[in-house]
């Protein structure tokens, strides 16, 4: 899509209220997109201005992701909402807090792929879910974290080859940040594998190197929209603060 696609076009956020949704919904209305920003909790909506359309609802619901889909047809849809895991080792955990990612983030990642393939969006329409780089290498301390997140890629995927089959031009790519202090999700996450460590918070997210910041993510994600596909298999990409590099 190109930047003058982008602009004046509707883009849906899931995740938007905080974090790296809240980076993605910045970045697309400084793109001159029309925001819609999907969040359970209202707060701090209004700083992201006029092109800006809050929507209070649980994005894991079917009749969500259902009713935004016709009522706003999308062009860019960020599937970026994501559960808090609990961050404890994997006896500590029951199976409702194991499966915490399963129901909310691949859940919302299976709604909305289907709502997109079944409408089906406007040729040349994109469709982002943001998995994780855990789903590379486990996340001990987060239950089903990991295995949610790698699902979500393998979702993505299946929408593309089914975006292909069927000729309907929906580009579906899945994205892999790095785990960062700099939002909410991660810096809890972070404080509870320093503890696991024996390090303090400071000297772990040291060694993550630079912070990946909602800011960065928001840039990446309007970068890679107004990017061609590149040709071949189902996109997916590692997001560090350095920007986007494919998974091989
Ligand atoms: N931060 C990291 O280190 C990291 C690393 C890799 C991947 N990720 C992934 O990146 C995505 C964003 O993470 P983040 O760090 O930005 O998290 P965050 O700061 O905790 O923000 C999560 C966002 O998702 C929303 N949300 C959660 N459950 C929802 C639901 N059922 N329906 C609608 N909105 C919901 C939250 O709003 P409400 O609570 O108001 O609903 C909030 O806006 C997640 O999928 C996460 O797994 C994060």
């Amino acid at each position: 899509m190109s930047a003058q696609q982008l602009s004046g076009s509707t883009a849906l956020v899931t995740g938007a209220s905080r974090g790296f949704g809240r980076g993605v919904a910045i970045a697309l209305a400084g793109a001159g997109a029309s925001v819609v920003g999907v969040a359970r909790d209202r707060a701090r909506r209004a700083e992201l201005g006029g092109s800006f359309t809050p929507v209070a609802a649980d994005a894991a619901d079917p009749v969500v992701a259902g009713a935004l889909t016709d009522a706003y047809h999308p062009r860019v849809l960020v599937l970026a909402a994501g559960a808090a895991p609990l961050s404890r080792p994997l006896h500590r955990h029951t199976w409702e807090t194991f499966s915490s990612n399963w129901n909310t983030d691949v859940r919302q990642v299976f709604h909305w792929s289907r709502e997109a393939l079944l409408r089906p969006l406007e040729e040349g329409s994109v469709v982002i879910a943001f998995s994780s780089g855990a789903a590379l290498r486990g996340s001990p301390l987060s239950g089903g974290y990991a295995g949610a997140k790698a699902t979500i890629r393998f979702v993505s995927g299946y929408a593309a080859d089914e975006s292909a089959r069927a000729g309907l031009g929906i580009r579906f790519v899945s994205v892999l940040p790095q785990l960062t202090p700099a939002t909410d999700l991660g810096a809890a996450a972070v404080a509870a594998y320093a503890q696991r460590q024996g390090v303090d918070v400071a000297t772990y997210t040291e060694n993550l190197g630079p912070a990946l910041t909602p800011e960065h993510a928001g840039k990446a994600i309007v970068d890679l929209i107004e990017a061609p596909a590149p040709a071949g298999g189902p996109e997916a990409y590692l997001l560090t603060a350095a920007g986007l590099r494919p998974v091989p």
